[in-house]
């Protein structure tokens, strides 16, 4: 029998993980048994133990078990600790280790696919939410010159700033702070999106050759890379390379082996219009 990974979530029936992962190991020259579990609200804890004592090695996690995939992890790794929430899990006979490769995907794909270096770049992020926060660490070990939290809820982003201060130049606000600064990146990191809203960003926060990024993907032009573009921002992406780039960390994690991801990108890449 080969290794069994697996997604689980609920909903889970528009999961692109199984399609992904069955590429990468193809690409790799390996045969993974990859499914997608729909777990019953409530029963995280006895879902991942069946599917362990069935010979699970590994999962990938979202929405809504990412804090109890947490819970349930033995030993986190640092980024999983700070963001509070887990994405991928593997199983080694009692151990469970829990990982976030969320913000490592998207400096991977900001840095390495769109050739957006953060380093000494002003990098704006919005928001301060479990997408957010699993994003700040990777983002300090960028070494921008400053990373500035905005948040509607300005005190989640003057404590989250807080949290981090002594990894890099980040500061937390409000988004009327924005009125007099502008940025090289900005990352929406808001659900704004989700729900066809757009978060309060001043059209003077984009420096001329600023990067818009959505982290959400799949929605095409999404009501903050409207504004953006709006602005005169030329430079748009969502969040298609950062699943991909998160998909092979895990990908990487379980198998030892690093998949490309320009083809799962091709494939899954939604036009901004
Ligand atoms: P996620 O895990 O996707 O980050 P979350 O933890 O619920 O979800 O956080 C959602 C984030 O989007 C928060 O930062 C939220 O701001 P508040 O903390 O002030 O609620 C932000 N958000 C959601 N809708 C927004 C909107 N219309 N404008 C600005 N920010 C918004």
């Amino acid at each position: 029998m080969h290794d069994r990974y697996a997604v689980i979530g609920n909903p889970i029936g528009h999961s692109k993980s199984p399609q992904i992962q069955g590429l990468f190991a193809k690409a790799a020259g390996l045969e993974i048994d990859y499914t997608a579990i729909e777990g019953p609200l409530g029963a995280f804890v006895a879902t991942v133990d069946a599917f362990r004592a069935n010979g699970g090695r590994g999962m990938n996690v979202t929405a809504p078990f990412k804090l109890d995939a947490f819970a349930y992890a033995t030993e986190r790794s640092e980024r999983a600790q700070l963001a509070g929430a887990v994405n991928a899990l593997k199983f080694e006979g009692e151990r469970v280790f829990a990982e976030n490769f969320d913000g490592v995907g998207l400096v991977r794909d900001v840095v390495h696919n769109l050739a957006r270096p953060l380093a000494g770049k002003r990098v704006l992020l919005l928001g301060a939410g479990g997408a957010a926060r699993g994003a700040l660490l990777p983002f300090l070990q960028q070494q921008p010159a400053s990373l500035f939290i905005a948040n509607r809820s300005i005190d989640k982003a003057v404590k989250l700033a807080a949290e981090v201060k002594g990894q890099g130049p980040v500061t937390g606000g409000g988004y009327a702070a924005l009125a007099d600064q502008a940025f090289d990146i900005v990352f929406n990191a808001t659900s704004a999106s989700l729900r066809g809203e757009v978060p309060p960003v001043p059209y003077t926060a984009f420096a001329p050759g600023a990067l818009a990024y959505e982290l959400v993907y799949g929605k095409g032009l999404t009501p903050f890379l409207r504004l953006a573009r709006n602005t005169g921002v030329q430079h748009l992406a969502d969040g298609v390379g950062m699943f991909a780039e998160q998909a092979a960390e895990a990908f990487a994690w379980w198998k030892g082996v690093r998949p490309d991801t320009r083809d799962v990108i091709r494939q899954l890449t939604v036009p901004l219009v």
